[in-house]
């Protein structure tokens, strides 16, 4: 991509372009803003470049998620349209596939638990359908006889998380927006007890907006005041790729098992994905987690046996304390948030951009996106001293 001149002032600053800085960055700019994205590596290449790119929704639900799905449906709900947009505006795919998703169960145990996954999807409302063992192999012959019972979830769909960022990277500067790779962010720049801009390795950026849009560094940016100091930390997540034959793929869409889920793409590739390890920034591939996809996927999927492997890599789910993202003011004026994405980031990219795009250009968020402030996290005030 062609190489932006640094400014020197912008409207609007962000700090990362994974999916949901350029996502935020592309509707700002839409909407005439000067918009300037500093990245300090390639546009996506944190979490974003590891994300197998699910909008899952229903097969990623858990208990006690009741506040956040709202989010989650209602950013569900904008992707389509999204993709139109995005797609248009950039001129290129993102493989949306809309095979929906089978979650599996092997042996009595699972389906036990799979039966308590599908009675708390049907008390939330969610639109999922229960299998027999037969019907979930009519529909994936490739996977295992054991396989006795079987969700679908058709609303959950999937894209190409990498196509998504080189796209959204393209209709970015479509739009006038300003992308810096390979210019870190190093410090906030504060004057007066608000925001004043970005110092970068290239030069200081004065805005008077800042969006902190860098995932599991996001709590790392020098200057910082203490009260706006995200409680965000990576979640690393290992993943592989195998290679399916062309012409005959090995899954038709994706599968989620208790152990891996497998997501078939539509250039041959087949991501298993993904562990969740609390190791800090520790990047290294191992052999127990490797192990563990294969495993998984093997158990499910005999035929991957067969496959070629393509990549193996691993990346850093930013996650906050309670699991939800964190969107909009800070305890900083002028500085916005927008991480704590944890295992949804892709899923969650719609209704962030729309969010932050409303706070910036009309002053407040609107929705679900409301109820994901930082001021979740503030200590409660302390309890007035008896008289
Ligand atoms: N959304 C899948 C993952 O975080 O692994």
């Amino acid at each position: 991509m062609h190489e932006a001149a640094f400014p020197s002032a912008a409207d609007a600053a962000i700090v990362g372009a994974g999916v949901c800085g350029l996502a935020i960055g592309w509707r700002l700019a839409q909407r005439g803003l000067k918009v300037a994205i500093f990245e300090r590596e390639r546009a996506g290449a944190g979490a974003s470049h590891a994300a197998t790119g699910m909008l899952a929704a229903a097969a990623e639900v858990e208990p006690g998620e009741d506040d956040l799905l709202p989010l989650l449906l209602e950013s569900q709900r904008l992707w389509p349209t999204f993709r139109d947009e995005v797609e248009a505006a950039s001129g290129r795919s993102i493989d949306y596939r809309a095979d929906g998703v089978l979650v599996v169960a092997l042996g009595r145990e699972e389906v036990e638990r799979l039966r308590f996954r599908f009675d708390l999807q049907q008390r939330l409302g969610l639109a999922t359908e229960w299998l027999g063992g037969g019907e979930a192999r009519r529909r994936e012959p490739g996977l295992r006889p054991a396989v006795s019972a079987a969700i679908s979830c058709p609303g959950d769909h999937q894209v190409e998380a990498r196509l998504l960022v080189a796209a959204l990277a393209k209709a970015f500067v479509a739009a006038g927006g300003i992308l810096l790779e390979n210019c870190s962010a190093e410090r906030l720049e504060t004057a007066g007890g608000r925001v004043a801009g970005v110092v970068t390795g290239q030069g200081t950026c004065r805005a008077a907006t800042v969006v902190l849009a860098a995932g599991a560094w996001s709590a790392a940016l020098p200057g910082l005041p203490a009260e706006a100091v995200l409680p965000v930390r990576p979640l690393k997540g290992q993943s592989l790729a195998l290679r399916m034959p062309v012409g005959a793929p090995t899954l038709g869409r994706m599968v989620w098992t208790e152990q891996v889920y497998l997501a078939p793409k539509s250039d041959g590739r087949l991501i298993v994905g993904a562990t969740v390890e609390e190791k800090g920034f520790d990047d290294s591939l191992t052999a127990g987690g490797v192990y563990a996809l294969l495993d998984g996927a093997r158990r499910a999927l005999p035929g991957i046996e067969e496959l070629a492997i393509d990549e193996i890599w691993c990346g850093f789910r930013p996650s906050s304390r309670d699991d939800a993202p964190i969107l909009g003011e800070t305890a900083l004026p002028g500085l916005v948030v927008a991480t704590g994405h944890h295992r949804n980031g892709i899923l969650l990219a719609p209704v962030t951009a729309q969010a932050i795009a409303d706070l910036v250009l009309d002053g407040a968020m609107r929705g679900p996106a409301a109820h994901f402030t930082a001021a979740r996290f503030a200590p409660a005030p302390r309890a007035e001293a008896a008289e």
